[in-house]
């Protein structure tokens, strides 16, 4: 009892010490008048950036001047900067530094494999490198403030966005969330190589109906708190520095202006001290959404808890008027200003508002000799082979190839979608990868069809410049020119899927199939009877039903970044040994979605598998249930077998941990990782669960031959789930625990009794 009240007043005042006033930044309130502290609310973008809303501020010089200005973004580079900044610091009555923000998802001139590939390495220490390298890249060219993580939960590949996420669970995303937001920030924000953070989007974005972008959500509580909400929490605990909010509504109120959110549960149940913003017009776009007018959606924004108007400008224009009529108070104005001045101070602007601005720094910092490197390791590590048909892979210098496929030597389509700080005249394609990674080997190119022949999507896909080309020769031409360089090979490579754009944000598909021109080179190609590798491009999982079942390999790289052929080729020759897994599942096709490995069970379960087709239970007549590839999933080119799992204690007290352990043995013949993962089933309980949910990962590194003793601490929080009062609680009873290589694999199952 008395440990709890200590532990109660010890967490009291470390509350109020965190929220101690910044003397500094009081001082400056003080003399702000009220224009000036909704000036700092506003944030702007001049162009030249990637803008990806219809509004760009026209007049930003005068703005900054006017002390209405708080940020920008969309503009790098010290000296571009600079000149911004000197309006802010020289000529405004204040001299209020500005931050500079951007978008910097998956590196920023170092662009890395697209986010759903980064985490499909399972490698929390390579993932937290590549945001220390974006974040050291980014501030050398003056920017401090980066609108990444984005952790949205995403169970439906037809939204474009799930590219820019770590997919499908709540555990493997709150890990990322904290790796990334650790990379960026690190342990000092005032640091010249560290930015603010912004977790986004809250909340629960990747959820839009029918995977339509910036669609309505409607989701129950239960959901929210067990499967959406951890990631973003997990960022808040890991010190995020400012939070971004989503497009969509949440429970019939845009989460832009939505207090519950914002303020309840962000605020007063997380802890969170940092400011939010809004996402890109979506204070200006609850208008849409039917909630009134300019003043009446800033007014509500203000009042929910956002901070800062991302270049809408309703916070700039209507909250004067909204004061003066007593819509909002000037309270709430001043603390949103708080928020904001406070993390300026934290980034140490105040100090030395130049402090990102060295011009040494671009020359010295960005695309290193060793953030290349970093870059192509994480290309290799994204790698997921899917398929290894006749043990094809890792292929022999002395195999001749064919290099075919739209895909194989299009620079525009190596860094993936949300890359706009990145240059796609730096990228590495297959090709030159196999010219500086194996020289020695002999290789025809053809490109063999086109992307897609469809010219609607190309031209939709093309909207930031020639990401599909389509060759003026016919299809025919291109393809005997491929089957002609097939027939003269040992084995073809084809580096076939998406075009960058088929993805990313306003990226959705209704159809996730390979485009057919390149399902028809597939198709002629295996025709030829050569071993055919299949080097599988996409921002997202697509259905390869047919290609799956044909006798090829397959390697799947995501768009895998600036140094795209390099560590792709490192894969396709064996110097990685790839080791990815699949962090969101693979449909059979469309109609399956949403199909992801923590479904609920049902009182109806289908027969498992080979029985036979049975009425009145839950399942399709034209398909199975089960995804055509598990969360999880993912092969090497050696094996590993697991045995002799053991468990501490068939009875555990409440309040204890749970240890678990495995043995792993690498039982090929060449060196390799694995990742090791850990289900558990809560058997009974109040509300319905999940099948099972993840509750651990390892990932191991073994020789050939080489056995380890794998073990897991399953910790009294991880027994717990948000129960029908929205309590996080564990309650008595069975568990299950299953050690796998993914969500369904069931060989290693253990079991305990939670008791009270
Ligand atoms: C996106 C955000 C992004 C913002 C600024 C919006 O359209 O949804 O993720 O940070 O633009 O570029």
């Amino acid at each position: 009892m008395h440990y709890l009240l200590l532990a109660v007043l010890i967490s009291f005042t470390s509350v109020l010490a965190a929220q101690q006033p910044i003397p500094e930044v009081e001082a400056l309130l003080a003399r702000m008048t009220i224009a000036e502290k909704i000036g700092q609310l506003n944030l702007l973008t001049p162009g030249g950036g990637a803008t990806t809303g219809a509004v760009v501020s026209d007049d930003v010089e005068t703005k900054i001047r006017a002390g209405e200005v708080g940020g920008l973004f969309g503009l790098a580079g010290p000296d571009r900067i600079r000149t911004a900044q000197n309006f802010a610091i020289n000529e405004s009555r204040l001299g209020i530094p500005l931050f500079i923000g951007a978008d910097i998802i998956h590196g920023y001139k170092t662009t890395f494999p697209l986010p759903l590939g980064l985490a499909s390495s399972w490698d929390m220490q390579l993932i937290e490198r590549t945001a220390q390298v974006a974040a050291r890249e980014a501030t050398a060219d003056g920017i401090n403030w980066n609108f990444s993580p984005m952790v949205d939960i995403a169970r439906d590949p037809r939204w474009g966005r799930i590219a820019e996420g770590a997919g499908e669970d709540p555990y493997l995303g709150s890990a990322v969330a904290q790796a990334m937001v650790r990379g960026y920030q690190g342990s000092d924000l005032g640091a010249d190589t560290t930015m603010l953070a912004t977790v986004k989007h809250l909340a629960l974005y990747g959820a839009a109906e029918g995977g339509r972008d910036y669609a309505s959500v409607d989701m129950s509580r239960l959901k929210m708190y067990n499967q959406y909400l951890p990631p973003y929490q997990a960022a808040v605990d890991a010190g995020v520095a400012s939070v971004m909010t989503s497009f969509n509504d949440v429970e019939g109120i845009p989460a832009s202006g939505n207090k519950w959110l914002l303020t309840e549960l962000l605020r007063d149940a997380w802890g969170f001290e940092g400011f939010v913003v809004s996402d890109y017009t979506s204070i200006n776009e609850m208008s849409n959404h039917g909630l009134g007018d300019l003043q009446a959606v800033s007014a509500l924004a203000l009042d929910a808890g956002m901070d800062m108007d991302m270049v809408g400008e309703g916070f700039l224009t209507t909250l004067p008027a909204s004061l003066e009529e007593g819509k909002v108070t000037e309270e709430q104005i001043t603390t949103a200003c708080r928020r904001i001045l406070e993390a300026k101070y934290k980034l140490g602007l105040f100090e030395d508002p130049y402090r990102y601005l060295d011009t040494l720094r671009p020359a010295r910092d960005i695309l290193t000799a060793d953030n290349r490197a970093l870059a192509r390791a994480a290309a290799s590590r994204a790698s997921v082979l899917l398929k290894n048909e006749n043990a094809t892979l890792p292929l022999q210098q002395e195999t001749r190839i064919a290099l075919i496929g739209p895909l194989a030597d299009s620079q525009n389509n190596m860094l993936g979608t949300w890359a706009p700080t990145g240059e796609l005249t730096e990228a590495r394609t297959i090709r030159t990868g196999f010219d500086s990674v194996v020289p020695d080997v002999a290789y025809t190119y053809a490109a063999g069809a086109n992307i897609t022949d469809d010219t609607t999507l190309a031209k939709n896909a093309n909207v930031f410049g020639p990401r599909v080309v389509i060759d003026e020769r016919s299809p025919d031409v291109l393809l005997e020119e491929a089957l002609t360089a097939a027939r003269a090979a040992d084995v073809v490579v084809a580096v076939v899927g998406e075009a960058s754009e088929f993805t990313g944000e306003a990226g959705s598909r209704t159809d996730i199939q390979i485009p057919a021109s390149q399902k028809k080179l597939i198709r002629a190609l295996v025709e030829t009877g050569k071993p055919v590798v299949l080097v599988l491009m996409s921002g997202r999982p697509l259905d390869i039903s047919e290609e799956l079942a044909l006798p090829v390999s397959i390697l799947q790289v995501w768009h895998p970044g600036v140094e795209a052929g390099p560590g792709v080729v490192d894969v396709l020759y064996g110097n990685y040994n790839p080791a990815g897994h699949l962090t969101a599942s693979w449909p059979r096709n469309v109609g399956q979605i949403p199909v992801y490995h923590a479904m609920k069970r049902t009182g109806r379960p289908a027969p498992t598998k080979g029985a036979p087709f049975q009425k009145f239970v839950s399942n399709y007549l034209d398909a199975p249930n089960t995804p055509l590839l598990p969360f999880g999933y993912g092969l090497s080119y050696t094996t590993f077998t697991y045995s002799n799992p053991q468990i501490e204690s068939e009875q555990v007290a409440a309040g204890d941990s749970v240890r678990i352990s495995i043995e792993v043995t690498n039982t090929g013949d060449v060196p390799g990782e694995d990742v090791v993962q850990l289900y558990l089933r809560d058997v009974v309980r109040s509300v319905t669960p999940p099948d099972k949910t993840l509750k651990g990962f390892q990932k191991i590194g073994l020789t050939a031959g080489e056995s380890r003793r794998v073990e897991f601490v399953l910790s009294p929080d991880d027994l717990k789930f948000y129960n029908s009062a929205l309590d996080f609680v564990a309650e008595p009873g069975a568990f299950e625990v299953f050690v796998g290589e993914d969500a369904h694999d069931e060989r290693y199952r253990l079991s305990f009794q939670l008791v009270e």
